[in-house]
C-alpha cells in the first residue's frame, strides 16, 4: 500500500490524500461505510458503488470468524470473492468486538477467551490468530488486536492493558511479517494506539506505534463515552506523534461533526455506525441539519429527502414517502434512509477534500459544524 498527500490546509491540521491498495484508490479524507458481516446493513454492493460512491467498507473479524467461519471464506477465496465487493476492505480485528459484543470473557497475556453471542460456543483470539484469521478473509487493510479500554477506566487498568496491547502489537507484527496474503495480493497492518484518556498514556502508546513504521496507524479507545472535547484532545496529541506522511485511522467515530474537527487535527479514515444504524430508527443526517423523519412534520412534504444531494434516494424519492415508509415498517424504508445517510457520510469527506484542495477548508467546516449538527 502507498500513501501520498497532494494538499495541506493552511490553517488547520487536515490534509487531502491518495491511498493505493490492492484493490484500488481511496481518496482521503475518507469514510468507510460499516459492513459488520460482510454486508452493509440493507445496502447492495452495487448502491455502494453507484449511489452512496463507498471507496471503502469495513467488516468485522469477530463476526466473520464465527460466521460464515473461515472454511467457507477460504473455500471462496476471500471475503471479495464471497460477497461481490471488488475495492478495499478493512477489517477490525475483533479487540472491540470480543468486549462490546460476547458475554463472558477472559482477559490474559496470550489472548482472549469469549464467549460466541450467537451459540455461546467457546473461542480464544490471540494476536497470531487473529492475523491468520485476517489473512484469510483477505482484507486490503487489518487491524492489530488491541483492548479497547472503557471510560472511565483507571489510571493503572489503563497502563497495564496498554502495555499489553503494545506486546500483542509485537506479536501481529511478526505474524504479519512470517506470512503472506492468501490470494496473490499484499495485505496491510496497521496498529492501534490506545492509552484511554490519560495524555501521557496516549502519548507514551503514539510513540511506541510510530516507532514500528507501519503502513498505517490508527487511533483506537475513543468515542466510548468520553466527552467530544477530551476525544479531540486525545486525538490532537496522539496525531501530533503519529507519522505525518502515513494515513490516520480514528476507530469508531463519528457525528458529521466529530468527522470534521477530526480531519482538521490530521486524521484520514473514519467509520462508524451511526449512518446506517440512526437510519434504521428514521434519524436522517442532512445538509441542512438532522431529521427525525417519522415526525408527523413530514408527511405531506414531498420535497426530496434533501435537495442538497444529487444520488438516486434523494432526487427520485420524497420525505413524505420515506415518512410513510418508516411509520408502516416497509422495509424499503430502511434500505433508503440508509443509503441516504451513507451518501450524505461520503459527501461529507468528499467536500472536506475539495475545501482541502481550494485551500478553503478551514472557514467551510467552522460553517458547517454548526449547520449540520442543527436539529431541524
Ligand atoms: N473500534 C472502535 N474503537 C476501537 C478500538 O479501540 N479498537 C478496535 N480494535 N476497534 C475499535
Amino acid at each position: 500500500m502507498t500513501f501520498t498527500i497532494s494538499d495541506k490546509d493552511k490553517n488547520s491540521k487536515a490534509r487531502a490524500g491518495l491511498m493505493q491498495t490492492a484493490h484500488g484508490a481511496i481518496r482521503t479524507p475518507i469514510f468507510m461505510p460499516v459492513g459488520t458481516a460482510g454486508s452493509v446493513k440493507a445496502v447492495h454492493q452495487r448502491e455502494l458503488h453507484d449511489d452512496i460512491k463507498a471507496q471503502i467498507i469495513l467488516g468485522n473479524t469477530y463476526h466473520l470468524y464465527l460466521r460464515p467461519g473461515l472454511e467457507i471464506l477460504e473455500k471462496v477465496g476471500g471475503l471479495h470473492k464471497f460477497n461481490g465487493w471488488d475495492k478495499p476492505i478493512l477489517t477490525d480485528s475483533g479487540g472491540y468486538q470480543v468486549y462490546s459484543l460476547s458475554g463472558t470473557r477472559k482477559i490474559k497475556e496470550e489472548g482472549v477467551t469469549f464467549k460466541s453471542h450467537i451459540d455461546g460456543s467457546k473461542h480464544v483470539f490471540s494476536p497470531e490468530y487473529v492475523m491468520d484469521i485476517q489473512r484469510k478473509i483477505g482484507a486490503d487493510i487489518m487491524m492489530a488486536f488491541d483492548e479497547c479500554t472503557p471510560y472511565p477506566c483507571d489510571y493503572e487498568y489503563a497502563r497495564k492493558s496498554m502495555d499489553m496491547t503494545h506486546r500483542w502489537l509485537d506479536r501481529c507484527i511478526n505474524r504479519f511479517d512470517a506470512t503472506e496474503g492468501n490470494y496473490g495480493y499484499d495485505q496491510t497492518l496497521f496498529p492501534i494506539v490506545q492509552g484511554s484518556t490519560y495524555k501521557d498514556l496516549r502519548k507514551q502508546s503514539a510513540e511506541v506505534i510510530a516507532s514500528k513504521e507501519q503502513q498505517g496507524n490508527a487511533i483506537g479507545g475513543l468515542s466510548v463515552g468520553e466527552p467530544a472535547e477530551m476525544m479531540y484532545e486525545m486525538t490532537e496529541l496522539v496525531c501530533d506523534i503519529l507519522p505525518a506522511d502515513k494515513p490516520r485511522y480514528l476507530m469508531g467515530v463519528g457525528t458529521p461533526a466529530n468527522i470534521l474537527e477530526c480531519i482538521a487535527l490530521g486524521v484520514d479514515m473514519f467509520d462508524c455506525v451511526m449512518p446506517t444504524r440512526n437510519a434504521r430508527n428514521g434519524m436522517l443526517f442532512t445538509t441542512e441539519g438532522i431529521i427525525n423523519i417519522r415526525n408527523k412534520k413530514w408527511e405531506d412534504d414531498f420535497s426530496s429527502i434533501d435537495p442538497g444531494l444529487t444520488g438516486y434516494v434523494d432526487t427520485f424519492y420524497s420525505k413524505a414517502y420515506l415518512r410513510h415508509l418508516m411509520i408502516s415498517k416497509e422495509i424499503l424504508g430502511a434500505q433508503i434512509a440508509s443509503i441516504h445517510n451513507l451518501a450524505f457520510y461520503l459527501w461529507l469527506v468528499e467536500s472536506a477534500r475539495k475545501e482541502i484542495i481550494s485551500g478553503t477548508f478551514y472557514e467551510w467546516k467552522e460553517k458547517m459544524v454548526g449547520k449540520l449538527m442543527q436539529r431541524i
